[in-house]
């Protein structure tokens, strides 16, 4: 893992500390849905709140591509802050020049303000250097607490991190000593469990994975695709047939690399894709052409348990059915629970992130017993394929 600062290493005491956050949270009729994104910078903000800094939070909202956009202020989000921190949370109506200087200039130490969206400026996502500078204007030190946003080279994720000395918050370091137990610096055998419906957006992650993991369990529609270019036959299925090619590429690579790439070995099959559809489960030689494959099958899960008793890190993405419609949850939320349990045990580290992942294993009751979920989305998924994100990058280069 690369070097960085975290809050160890400075005295913050009447430092006004600039603090970039993701509040990208999800809203109903202007009230937060799901705090987990809040609730994992708590640590942070108090820290420096209780240590005396002036705690200055920047974020974004929503994508309003440099324009004022009212529904996207971070307002109602200051103020669900502010309850979950049970302390004050003041707002500043725009992220840099007077607005923001008078915001910072009234606070005291230990006092929290949120400023404006920083995509209401075109400079935030151009990583424009004068914009970053009038950000850096409002602070002593910069604090990165958002991982999940930086696979962004914007000037609140990146750009500050070369103006001011930098910090990584504590949910950050959390989230990059939980990465590199599991990919970095992993403890052997590592399995991973690579769901999701296409194999399309996950072609990178796939490539970088089977150079990385001892085993590669593929579920979900894209676990189609791979049988399809295996030569079997799919019915109706969810599959990308043009993508046969790719994905003899992706096997021969795992072969080359030493890795298991692990296919379902049955299959649960409906005639429609519906809640509670009439299913069965069935060989792979059984798929019939009006068939759906909408889950993995009870061979194919009890292989995957024997595989999971034999391993020691597992890194999740995706789910391996159709996990939103029952009972094709089945194979999602057995593989989940007995990751869960096992990690509880002490037997694996686990860690899961990436698009619909968390949803899934809520579903399944089994978040709360990895050892780390990620909140990222698109930030998961590139370090999942290996790529090197810039915030992250500028944080170990400060
Ligand atoms: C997210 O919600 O994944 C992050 O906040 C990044 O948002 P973005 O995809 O709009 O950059």
């Amino acid at each position: 893992m690369s070097a960085f600062k975290t809050l160890d290493d400075v005295d913050v005491k009447g430092k006004r500390a600039l603090v970039r956050v993701d509040l990208n949270v999800p809203m109903a009729e202007g009230k937060v849905t799901d705090t987990t994104r809040i609730d994992r910078v708590v640590p942070t903000l108090t820290e420096l709140s209780d240590k005396g800094a002036k705690v200055i939070l920047m974020a974004h909202f929503g994508r309003p591509k440099g324009a004022v956009v009212p529904e996207m202020s971070l307002r109602p989000v200051a103020e669900a802050t502010a309850a979950i921190l049970g302390r004050p949370v003041a707002f500043a109506e725009d992220c840099i020049g007077d607005k923001a200087a008078s915001a910072v200039a009234a606070l005291k130490d230990g006092d929290i303000l949120m400023l404006e969206n920083a995509r209401f400026h075109k400079g935030e996502e151009a990583n424009d250097p004068e914009f970053a500078k009038a950000l850096a204007a409002s602070g002593d030190i910069y604090v990165n607490d958002a991982f999940s946003v930086s696979h962004r080279a914007h000037a609140s994720s990146e750009g500050l991190a070369h103006l001011l000395p930098a910090y990584a918050g504590r949910s950050m370091e959390a989230e990059l000593k939980a990465l590199d137990a599991a990919l970095g610096n992993p403890e052997r055998p590592v399995l991973a469990v690579v769901g999701g419906a296409k194999v399309s957006t996950k072609l990178d992650l796939l490539e970088n994975l089977v150079g990385k993991v001892d085993r590669l369990v593929i579920g979900g529609g894209m676990a189609n695709t791979f049988l399809a270019a295996m030569g079997m036959s799919v019915g109706k299925s969810l599959c990308e047939h043009d993508l046969g090619d790719t994905a003899r590429r992706i096997l021969e690579a795992a072969k080359e690399k030493g890795c298991e790439v692990i296919l379902p070995s049955d299959v649960v099959v409906a005639k429609e894709f519906k809640e509670h559809a009439p299913s069965k489960c069935v060989g792979l030689d059984a798929v019939a052409e009006d068939d759906m494959i909408l889950d993995v099958g009870t061979d194919s899960l009890g292989d995957l348990a024997v595989h999971l008793e034999a391993t020691k890190t597992v890194v999740w993405n995706g789910p391996l059915g159709a996990f939103e419609i029952k009972p094709f949850d089945n194979g999602t939320v057995t593989a989940a629970r007995q990751v869960a349990m096992l990690t509880k045990a002490g037997r694996l580290t686990s860690v899961a992130g990436g698009g619909d992942t968390l949803a899934a294993l809520n579903q399944a009751g089994a978040a709360d017993d990895f050892s780390y979920i990620s909140t990222a989305g698109g930030a998961f998924l590139e370090w999942l394929e290996g790529k090197e994100l810039p915030g992250v990058k500028a944080l170990s280069a400060s």
